[in-house]
């Protein structure tokens, strides 16, 4: 197949353009390399990327709809990845968000439309579940209470993929992420956070006075199910995509410190607004539909990831 792959020099987009590549499907990646974080780290990403066969990029950005047009002809799918993924920057930027998240989106999946593209697969996000109480979710609970205006934006992309799906028939699949780690990982994110403190003797800012609880990831379990989504191409579905087993944030301290092979200095601050205290995700519609099955715990995938930071930064 020929892929449209958006935020391809990203985290998630890296790693799942490395997979489709791999087994033989050509990938257009769509990224405009924003300075969101370290521009560098997506241009390695990048580099590595390039390489390979069947891989071609296009520097550009999804505000701007003569781009995604020109991306897309002759692909069978799109993947869409691209957005500002952090729910603490939007405090600060809400039109950037609006503007990328919301209005980027909508000129995708009007393309995908046009361009009578059979399916688009889409990130959303576990931040859909806002201030819920119960655990864990399931793709069915309520998601009428964002507590982040990145969650807000998630939620906004799948009412606006279903709206397509039932006007013009568009395929459309959503996938809510559960907080995603792995090599080549974010740096705004825990994990690399953690890690650099860590390895440059600083302490380590804990919020939520480390009573948070999350449903981390590792990556490669996470492209798995973007494969099997990309090759299920459903009519109009949401899919939770997580571990399945919820971990204590300390424990994950405590995975990082044995990895890096020291003991951290931590300060306890509260949480920041657009937390959230917990996520737990209920992946029994992954398994059935997709044959998902997430392999990889925090206590292996934590190591790859030190191992890698340690590599790459050459500590
Ligand atoms: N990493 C996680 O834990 C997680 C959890 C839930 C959902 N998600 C979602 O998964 C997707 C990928 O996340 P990620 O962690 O790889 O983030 P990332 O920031 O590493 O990747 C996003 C990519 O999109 C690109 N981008 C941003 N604005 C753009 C624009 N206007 N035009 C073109 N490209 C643009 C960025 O340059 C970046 O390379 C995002 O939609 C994110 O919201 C991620």
């Amino acid at each position: 197949m020929r892929i449209l792959l958006t935020g391809a020099a990203g985290f998630i987009g890296f790693h799942t353009a490395t997979a489709l590549l791999a087994r033989g499907d050509e990938v257009v990646g769509l990224d405009n390399m924003s300075p969101y974080y370290d521009p560098k780290l997506k241009k390695d990403r990048l580099q590595y990327l390039q390489g390979k066969k069947g891989f071609t990029f296009m520097e550009g950005d999804i505000r701007d709809r003569a781009t995604v047009k020109k991306a897309m002809e002759g692909c069978d799918r799109v993947c869409h990845l691209a957005a500002l993924a952090g729910v603490r920057y939007a405090f600060d930027h809400p039109d950037e968000y609006i503007a990328i998240n919301i209005t980027g989106f909508f000129n995708v999946l009007d393309e995908v439309r046009l361009q009578k593209i059979p399916g688009l697969i889409y990130a959303s996000s576990s931040s859909v579940y806002g201030g819920n109480t119960t655990f864990p979710s399931k793709e069915t609970d309520r998601t009428d209470d964002p507590i982040s205006l990145y969650g807000q934006n998630k939620k906004d992309n799948e009412l606006l993929a279903h709206t397509y799906h039932r006007l013009y028939g568009t395929h459309v699949t959503g996938l809510r992420f559960f907080t995603v780690y792995g090599p080549w990982g974010r740096p705004d994110m825990a994990l690399f956070l953690f890690t650099e403190s860590l390895l440059h003797d600083r302490p380590l800012t804990i919020f939520g006075h480390g009573k948070m609880q999350r449903d981390f990831t590792y990556v490669d379990d996470i492209v798995s199910g973007i494969v099997a989504t990309i090759d299920k191409n459903c009519e109009e579905e949401v899919f939770n995509l997580g571990c399945g087993k919820t971990e204590e944030l300390m424990d994950y301290v405590r995975m990082i410190e044995a990895a890096c092979g020291k003991e951290a200095k931590k300060e306890f601050l509260p949480m920041q607004p657009g937390d959230t205290t917990k996520s737990a995700a209920d992946i029994t519609k992954a398994r059935t539909m997709l044959g998902f099955d997430p392999q990889t715990t925090i206590k292996d995938g934590v190591p790859k990831f030190v191992e890698w930071y340690r590599g790459y930064y050459k500590i």
